[in-house]
């Protein structure tokens, strides 16, 4: 039976082990399809795109997969070109674009808005990023490209480096990593440290453990998850200084690292990786990007209840 038919991806939360390998199987099904067989699987099925913040892949992934997949997609990619502007409500809003779509991708700079979208719409609502608090279907991304990478997620050491206080990635992936048998290194400037709450949470379900050395953990990892410094976040621009490039991952520093590392980043990159990594075998960042379209496809196609 498709878990996913129907439904709000509003928290990763939401899902489960099952659900995930649900999605990666059906993600691999859509990658091996012929062209001919792909492109009806969304035939007549619109995607709205509803972004108050910037995006580059999100909404482009999402965008992208639809038209991979034979569907249409309408929206807007900043609020400033919508009757928000003129000071149109959310609700009102979703309730308007409900009409002439099938499936919502909402990105929104308040926590929470996401749920609030999720229940006044009688369409299935997609959390593309809400506030600081989640970002599930990067989440999904994440694991998805894990698996394509290593083959697996369980028995692995992942580290999660940057900014772990702001960084709304960060916790969808905890909350994913948290259904798999793994080992969790958070690596951080004390400042940016996971959300007490979180991590209080958080270690009830997997082991964590926090570092500021990332040279001290650096040698066990299989995963380096890389994060930005989340400058649009902080409240004061004086504490962002304080901490902006806390972390360069470059290729002296990869010499402590096993052979078969993979590094990720959910992009955009600001200065935390170095660009000497982007052509090593390392890097896989780029690679998780079209990983994102390939899962995104699927999740289009089966919250649709598509035949593939
Ligand atoms: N990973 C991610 O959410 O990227 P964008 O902000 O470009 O969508």
């Amino acid at each position: 039976m498709n878990p996913f038919k129907n439904r709000d991806i509003v928290s990763i939360k939401d899902f489960s082990r099952n659900d995930f390998l649900f999605l990666f199987d059906s993600a691999n099904r859509i990658e091996s399809l012929q062209e001919k067989e792909r492109n009806h699987i969304l035939e007549g099925k619109i995607l709205g795109y509803l972004f108050f913040e910037p995006s580059t892949r999100t909404r482009l992934s999402f965008e992208a997969a639809m038209l991979w997949l034979g569907g249409r997609c309408l929206g807007f990619a900043e609020p400033k070109v919508s009757s928000v502007e003129k000071g149109e409500n959310l609700a009102d809003t979703i309730r308007t674009v409900e009409n002439y779509v099938d499936i919502i991708v909402m990105r929104h700079y308040k926590d929470g808005a996401a749920k609030f979208a999720a229940e006044i719409s009688n369409k299935p609502i997609i959390n593309g990023g809400s506030g600081t608090e989640e970002h599930p279907t990067q989440a999904m991304t994440d694991l998805y490209t894990i698996v394509k990478e290593k083959g697996g997620i369980d028995g692995l050491r992942v580290g999660i480096l940057g900014d772990l206080k702001y960084g709304r990635t960060v916790y969808s992936l905890l909350y994913a990593l948290s259904q798999f048998n793994v080992k969790v290194d958070l690596i951080s400037h004390p400042m940016l440290r996971v959300r007490r709450e979180v991590f209080f949470d958080l270690e009830k379900k997997i082991e964590l453990s926090e570092h500021e050395n990332v040279e001290e953990v650096l040698p066990e990892l299989d995963v380096l998850y890389v994060t930005r410094v989340q400058k649009e976040r902080f409240p004061d621009p004086a504490e962002y200084e304080k901490v902006k490039s806390s972390y360069i991952v470059n290729l002296k520093l990869l010499e402590k690292a096993k052979k078969d590392l993979i590094i990720l980043h959910p992009l955009p990159r600001i200065d935390e990786i170095s660009y000497d990594v982007d052509n090593s075998k390392y890097a896989k960042y780029f690679k998780q990007t079209l990983y994102g379209k390939i899962l995104r496809s699927a999740l289009l196609a089966l919250i649709l209840d598509a035949d593939f």
